[in-house]
């Protein structure tokens, strides 16, 4: 289902248990958002939002890191577009006692399935990868810092050439959307959220292309 602004204060607190502090967004952020466009598509539990992911469709073309948005301020804040080319997608979360049990993959395949008729040739998300740094301390989040995975981010960065695939998959939340969506990393946004220190402030940018869905196929 999608949320209205009528639902502002639960989404709030979803992020509140969803994301480590200094990620979440608060009531008032939500609103903006809602007011330029954007769409959150939600799963409930027991009365309360237990899942959400952020949307919006926009002419923009993801695939061009010159013109992308360079940082998650105004990833999160452009306003919706036409003619629709993507569907710009952030904050997919889950609350911690919930995870695990297919609420994710819900509110995707509902995203998907809005972009696709909307007419979005792409599904482009700022994938975090906080198995760059490791979370530590108090929060939601439980995840090991990888040297390997940093040092391949590193590269990246120095060199502009994408690392081996096998590489970047070794983060647990980039594994998750290959896995999930079959995307495409495209590229690598350094300070796009500097207070995402698991992720060294890093997100990768990735792109799920939509093809005209087929009989039979999944989102
Ligand atoms: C990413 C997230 C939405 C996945 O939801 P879920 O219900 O756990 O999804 P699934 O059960 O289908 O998938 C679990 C996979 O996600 C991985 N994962 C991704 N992020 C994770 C996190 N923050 N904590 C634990 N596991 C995470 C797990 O390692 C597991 O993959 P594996 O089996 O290869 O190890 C959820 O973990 C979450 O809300 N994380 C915090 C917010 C976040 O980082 N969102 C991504 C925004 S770019």
């Amino acid at each position: 289902m999608t949320a209205q602004s009528r639902d502002i204060d639960g989404l709030a607190q979803l992020e509140s248990e969803a994301w480590p502090s200094g990620l979440r967004a608060d009531a008032s952020t939500i609103r903006m958002r809602l007011l330029r466009g954007h769409r959150v598509v939600v799963a409930a539990f027991e009365h309360r939002f237990v899942a959400a992911a952020c949307f919006y469709h926009t002419a923009a073309d993801p695939t061009n890191a010159t013109t992308f948005p360079r940082d998650f301020e105004s990833f999160s804040t452009s306003p919706a577009s036409t003619p629709v080319r993507s569907t710009y997608v952030y904050n997919l979360c889950v609350t911690p006692a919930q995870r695990g049990r297919g609420s994710a993959e819900r509110v995707i395949d509902a995203v998907i399935c809005d972009a696709r008729a909307n007419g979005a040739r792409f599904l482009v998300g700022d994938g975090r990868c906080p198995s760059y740094a490791g979370t530590a301390g108090p929060g939601p989040d439980r995840i090991r810092h990888d040297p390997q995975f940093q040092r391949a981010i590193d590269d990246w960065l120095c060199t502009g050439l994408r690392p081996d695939l096998r590489l970047l998959i070794r983060d647990p939340v980039l594994r998750y959307y290959h896995r999930r969506l079959g995307c495409e990393f495209l590229h690598l946004a350094p300070g796009f959220l500097p207070e995402d220190r698991a992720s060294g402030g890093f997100r990768v940018i990735f792109a799920k292309p939509l093809g005209a869905a087929r009989a039979g196929d999944g989102p």
